[in-house]
């Protein structure tokens, strides 16, 4: 990859890395506005995932041969690129999953079933995505927990003047998205996270929007537990990772059995690996994790300022000019932003706008975005979106105006 200067990035160049932009769809040029479901995969992540399967591949942990060696050396290697990423204090704060939604569930599972007992609440938001409020409904019902909603105000902020009264003594965790996957809302961590500290409840941050467009450090935001998926910055799909401070992580329960996670099994009893290998039963997503180590390394050349910077400039431009469209209402808040700004129409429907925009290159999503309860709160069945990431461009922007001009022509 070309080096790139962190003041003068030439974002054309860095978009020249991502072989698929240059597909065409019924005809037109690709206009990819979709990353926020899943982003795309620059060269340096599609060899890496080739140069594992072509020089390294065998099983990790348990063979004394050479390829096995170097597999498990690589993705250990790539639990502490993770590690570095974030800001963790050391890589053992790292479980490899599937995803942010395996990742909650994690939680949900070996930590909810070992402190949560009846009566207590776990607090989350309104804006949730349905992965971090179904695994909760799961471990309510499973232990008579109950669970609590920070509401969301008109403007797609959180209504924080609410906070102190419902962090009350039965509140045992406090778990929110970073950035809201509909609204765009960038919640304020580090401030959710010591207001929940004060009062002595753990803070779990699904960061799945967020963590490949800014600069994250979990000792600064001061969160407990932090949850992303490697696809939706740049690397490949079924790898994410749970951060977990080491103490909870030591007191946790493993999550599921099977192979690598043991010390010794006998037919009646087994004793476990320590954390993080004790959460990893199987044989894990090798290949996957050395892919997403080669996306973090990708994204740190850019840089995660230049990258929020740019991704932040695209956002609200798009957001600005949807306003000038007959019968639009733009969701969320009008200033700061994350990549990604969702809309409805008078003309159309949300799944008739995007099969529209489709027959001109446009991708976008339309639907409840795996959040019914917002999309209820703000009186819609469904939103279209429109989501960024740093190799779109301006123009690209201008071209959705114009398909969705057409598309109130053609609808009308
Ligand atoms: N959570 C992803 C989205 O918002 C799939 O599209």
């Amino acid at each position: 990859m070309h080096k790139i200067a962190a003041s003068t990035i030439d974002w054309d160049a860095v978009r020249g890395d991502f072989p698929i932009l240059r597909e065409r769809a019924h005809g037109h040029p690709l206009i990819y506005l979709d990353s926020a479901a899943t982003s795309q995969k620059p060269r340096a992540v599609i060899e890496a995932l080739r140069n594992f399967y072509e020089h390294e591949n065998a099983n990790v942990h348990r063979g004394l041969h050479t390829l096995s060696t170097r597999a498990t050396e690589a993705y250990e290697k790539a639990r502490r690129r993770v590690a570095e990423y974030i800001g963790a204090a050391s890589a053992d704060e790292i479980v490899f999953t599937r995803g942010t939604t395996e990742s909650i569930n994690l939680v949900a599972q070996a930590w909810g079933g070992k402190f949560i007992r009846q009566g207590d609440v776990i607090l989350l938001t309104v804006m949730e995505h349905h992965s971090n409020l179904v695994p909760w409904q799961l471990l309510a019902e499973r232990t008579g927990a109950r669970l609590r909603f920070v509401p969301v105000l008109d403007d797609g902020t959180l209504d924080l003047d609410q906070l102190s009264s419902l962090l009350t003594p039965e509140v045992k965790l406090f778990a929110f998205t970073h950035i809201s996957n509909s609204l765009g809302t960038i919640n304020p961590v580090a401030n959710l996270c010591a207001k929940a500290h004060a009062v002595g409840v753990l803070a779990l941050v699904d960061a799945a929007q967020s963590v490949g467009h800014l600069p994250i450090n979990v000792r600064e935001l001061g969160c407990d537990f932090l949850a992303f998926s490697g696809h939706k910055m740049c690397g490949p799909t079924g790898i994410g990772a749970l951060y977990a401070r080491a103490e909870i992580l030591d007191s946790m329960p493993p999550y599921h059995g099977g192979g690598e996670m043991i010390v010794s099994v006998t037919l009646e009893k087994t004793t476990f690996k320590k954390a993080p290998h004790r959460f990893e039963a199987g044989t894990p997503n090798v290949a996957g994790a050395i892919g997403l180590a080669a996306a973090i390394d990708y994204l740190e050349q850019i840089g995660r300022p230049a990258i929020f910077e740019h991704d932040s400039q695209l956002a609200r431009y798009a957001a600005e000019r949807l306003t000038e469209l007959p019968g639009t209402r733009v969701f969320g808040p009008t200033d700061e932003r994350g990549a990604l700004v969702g809309f409805v129409m008078d003309a159309a429907h949300p799944h008739d706008l995007t099969t529209f925009a489709d027959q001109y290159g446009l991708a976008m999503r339309g639907g409840h975005h795996c959040n019914q309860p917002l999309m209820r709160r703000f009186g819609v069945s469904g939103t279209t979106r429109a989501s960024f990431y740093f190799y779109n461009t301006m123009e690209e922007i201008d071209r959705m105006i114009e398909i969705l001009q057409a598309a109130v022509r053609f609808f009308s």
